[in-house]
């Protein structure tokens, strides 16, 4: 893309792999990885690549870690299509356990070998997915990581995650096009003396697992900089398999143009901005100041069931990343208008709803439930009709904040009148003892997908259903 001096002005950090400079105490067996990873790209309309899942010895930091990784790197290469570009993707599992992948918010088919997470792939095996994406699918940011039920958060909080992005209008706007463009995939970690990632406690997993350490592309605190005047375009994801990061940038207000599953009709700008497990936001920050650090923090959130994860730093900010100015350059404007997005149409059918709720107690200790059961992999819990539109209302009767997140189509949040938000998401966090609306159309693909807590311990331990969309 755009090249000046041979430097590129995308700056992907989060193709950055963890090692950079060598002289780790086992850089021997460390993986290898460039600083800053350019995508992989299509030609000529088809993306043939292949990743390896294994796992190996990486560097976060100062720490060294023995981690599961995509192709020796974390987070895993960063993928880019246009709309209508096909992927051929061989997975090829060197670990010894199963896996396969999720490609996270996509609208493609859940059918093999699409995004079919139902399938699994032994350890030392391999499978082709292939799948094209339709010719309006909205641009913004998408991601994989395994969806093995039963193992899903640890494979995810081992490393298992990269970026997916689709180029589209809302890149084209002049203002957005100028802006320096920072991926920041958000993923924590907990790592003992060892460097092992411990298995957590059934307490632990009942909360969701949590780590002390935080990265953002790999990194521990990276410095991001910006010219006075400048724009800012960050592309934030959360990674994390439980975490809530509730998120402020010191001294400047954060200019939202895109949600989960593309980009605003126009700039919305807020002080803070709460991104749950799966989540993603698009976001401008303008070089208003004339020099010096700001943090981009974390800021305390309590999810719920006086949660022990945050291992007593709840009520601490901690800082993420550092924004950093340096020079100058002549004033950039936040964009006027973004993309048309249009309101989903009312729908005739019932409103369907869906009762969460923390409770069961099953031979594997605490079991989460959907409307009363838990998963079951040949068993269809909501049939819908391909091409309809339906309210869904998420009923959350537990203690603990739940992200709802559904696979295949995107959706609009209603607001507490009914009125449908000017947004794409594919998670809607349902705060505990609360109940939350979306609407949906059941667009272009038949078969079946699944919808669950993205809280990814409590979908193991069974919050997760499956949906047959019927032609
Ligand atoms: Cu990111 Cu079904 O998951
Ligand atoms: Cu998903
Ligand atoms: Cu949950």
């Amino acid at each position: 893309m755009d090249n000046t001096c041979g430097l590129t002005r995308r700056q992907l950090i989060c193709g950055l792999a963890a090692i950079g400079q060598s002289g780790g105490a086992i850089a021997a067996g460390l993986a290898n990885g460039a600083d800053e990873k350019e995508p992989w790209r299509a030609e000529d309309g088809l993306l043939s690549a292949s990743l390896e899942v294994s796992q190996r010895w990486i560097r976060l930091g100062e720490t060294s870690v023995h981690s599961f990784v995509f192709n020796g790197q974390f987070p895993g290469p960063p993928i880019e299509l246009q709309p209508g570009e096909t992927l051929r993707l061989r997975l090829r599992n060197l670990l010894a356990e199963a896996t396969n992948l999720h490609f996270h918010g996509l609208h493609v088919t859940p059918s093999s070998p699409g995004d079919n997470v139902f399938l699994s792939v032994p350890a030392g095996d391999e499978f082709d997915y292939e799948f094209t994406l339709p010719a309006d699918h909205p641009a913004g940011l998408f991601w994989y990581h395994p969806h093995v039920h039963g193992n899903t958060a640890r494979q995810l909080f081992r490393g298992l995650a990269g970026c997916f992005i689709v180029r589209g209008e809302v890149d084209q706007i002049p203002e957005v096009a100028q802006a320096t463009e920072h991926f920041l995939l958000l993923k924590d970690w907990a790592i003992d003396r060892l460097g092992e990632i411990p298995e957590p406690s059934m307490m632990e997993r009942i909360s969701g697992r949590e780590g002390p350490l935080v990265t953002v592309g790999g990194r521990v605190n990276p410095r991001l900089t910006l010219p006075n005047g400048g724009l800012l375009r960050l592309r934030l994801l959360n990674a994390s398999p439980s975490r809530i990061y509730r998120l402020k940038l010191e001294d400047h207000p954060l200019h939202l143009i895109g949600t989960d599953g593309g980009a605003l009709p126009a700039v919305r700008s807020v002080d803070e901005l709460l991104l749950s497990p799966g989540e993603r936001a698009d976001v401008l920050i303008q070089g208003e100041r004339n020099g010096g650090s700001y943090h981009l923090f974390n800021l305390p959130y309590d999810r719920g069931a006086g949660m022990m994860m945050s291992r007593g730093r709840l009520g601490q900010p901690e800082t993420i990343a550092t924004i950093s100015y340096e020079g100058a350059v002549e004033r950039q404007r936040l964009p006027e208008r973004l993309v048309t997005v249009e309101a989903l149409p009312a729908p005739k059918a019932e409103i369907r709803r869906f009762i969460l709720s923390e409770g069961g107690v099953g031979r594997l200790g605490m079991r989460f439930l959907i409307n009363g059961r838990e998963f079951a992999h040949d068993r269809v819990d909501t049939r819908v009709r391909l091409g309809t539109v339906e309210d869904w209302e998420i009923v959350n009767l537990g203690r603990m904040d739940h992200p709802f997140h559904l696979h295949t189509n995107a959706f609009q949040v209603l607001d507490s009148a009914g009125a449908p938000e000017l947004a794409w998401r594919d998670g809607l966090l349902v705060p505990a003892s609360q109940r939350r609306r979306f609407r949906v159309r059941f667009a272009d693909f038949s078969g079946r997908a699944v919808y669950h807590c993205h809280i990814l311990d409590h979908e193991d331990l069974g919050m997760m259903g499956v949906i047959e969309m019927e032609a």
